[in-house]
């Protein structure tokens, strides 16, 4: 049989491969974005309750109401914005379905969607099987500033949305309230859709004010917001997340929805909903992920590897060019077989593969797993 690939340049994932290669290896895994510390012990109760008290039938397709109500008043209460709960909120198995599905719903062959490289790898693909056009602009260590007027001259008749992430992954910086200003001063008066992946918006340092899309009132008319409990409760395999829009983007989100997830699992959503009725839940992440990275870098403050503190998500990236010339991806292969610890190569992010000799380190692990990692690239 041949076999012609809608999508004959994606491969496996890095994150596949480091992970594949530090279990091969023995080595401490910082690549991929997963916390290795249990989730809450009470976040897990509250799920089993809901197994036990009956709920294991689908849930509604749009989620578990009292999620969603929850939800919407977490937008009430950090952003003082409105979203339905019946009309404006639904919930997905992760952020990565929200995006996948936002994005087939939307774009056409030949739409062009612009995305700020480094990039997720998750949205050039969506665009791809969908065919639309990737138009990227790159951005570069160690600020990953946006030039507006670049990002204004790819705006094109063609131009149907722009997928923005901030906090960022992998570069772990945040836009400032200016940033939104200008996305939403080039896109006033068109019909250009924005997808804001705000998975980290819960992890933001330094006393930084997390700038959603829904602050700006003409953006959020615009805007998707999508985001993972997976991220904000330490349980990255639940895989439920959930987005926000206005009620004309949500309507035609759920035309797609319902055909390919239709509702997510029933008793995760219950039990997160009665989790977040606490606000510490979510709250708490900054000051528990500030420690972390603080600890971390206060650790490799003598090494040889560069760096900014990390401004938002779970993320440090270390700039490795007093060590070594090689490339990125070589030298995380090489510090994961010979040194025992792997990390993300940005370059597989970039247009072209551009190289900035930084490497991305995962700093959601244990205290120790984070002692033992630092002793290791002190050591290199
Ligand atoms: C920027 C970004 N968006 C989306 C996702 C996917 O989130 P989920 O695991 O909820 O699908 C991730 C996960 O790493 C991410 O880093």
């Amino acid at each position: 049989m041949k076999i012609k690939s809608k999508l004959p340049n994606v491969g496996t994932t890095i994150f596949t491969v480091m992970s594949a290669l530090a279990k091969e290896h023995h080595a401490i895994n910082l690549s991929q974005g997963f916390p290795n510390y249990p989730s809450s012990q009470k976040l897990n109760d509250l799920v089993t309750n809901a197994m036990n008290n009956g709920y294991n039938q689908y849930a509604p397709m749009a989620g578990n109401l009292e999620l969603r109500l929850a939800i919407a008043h977490k937008y009430q209460l950090l952003y003082k914005s409105t979203y339905h709960p019946e009309k404006e909120i639904t919930v997905t198995a992760g952020a990565t379905q929200a995006i996948y599905t936002i994005i087939s719903a939307f774009i056409r062959r030949n739409d062009e969607v612009i995305m700020f490289k480094p990039a997720y790898d998750c949205y050039e693909p969506a665009v791809e099987i969908n065919g639309g056009k990737t138009i990227p602009v790159q951005l570069s260590a160690p600020n990953y500033s946006v030039n507006w007027e670049e990002v204004a001259s790819k705006i094109s008749p063609q131009t149907k949305m722009i997928i923005i992430n901030s906090p960022h992954n992998p570069s772990g910086t945040i836009w400032s309230k200016d940033d939104m200003l200008q996305l939403q001063k080039l896109t006033r008066n068109t019909d250009i859709i924005i997808l804001s992946d705000e998975v980290y918006e819960h992890i933001v340092f330094d006393d930084a004010q997390h700038q959603s899309a829904c602050l700006f009132e003409d953006l959020k008319q615009r805007s998707f917001i999508c985001a993972s409990f997976g991220k904000t409760f330490h349980n990255t395999g639940w895989k439920i997340g959930y987005c926000c829009a206005p009620e004309a983007l949500m309507v035609e989100f759920r035309k797609v929805h319902q055909f390919n997830v239709f509702s997510v699992h029933h008793p995760s959503q219950k039990g997160i909903s009665d989790y977040m009725q606490d606000p510490e839940t979510y709250l708490g992440l900054n000051t528990f992920f500030q420690r972390k990275r603080d600890l971390f870098l206060s650790l490799i403050s003598e090494s040889r590897f560069k760096f900014q503190p990390s401004q938002g998500t779970y993320f440090q990236v270390l700039d490795y060019s007093e060590i070594t010339n090689e490339s990125d991806v070589d030298f995380a292969k090489r510090l994961t077989k010979e040194f025992k610890i792997a990390a993300i190569p940005l370059s597989v992010f970039n247009t072209n593969n551009q190289d900035d000799k930084v490497l991305r380190f995962c700093f959601a692990k244990t205290d120790e797993t984070l002692v033992k990692a630092a002793e290791i690239l002190n050591s290199i």
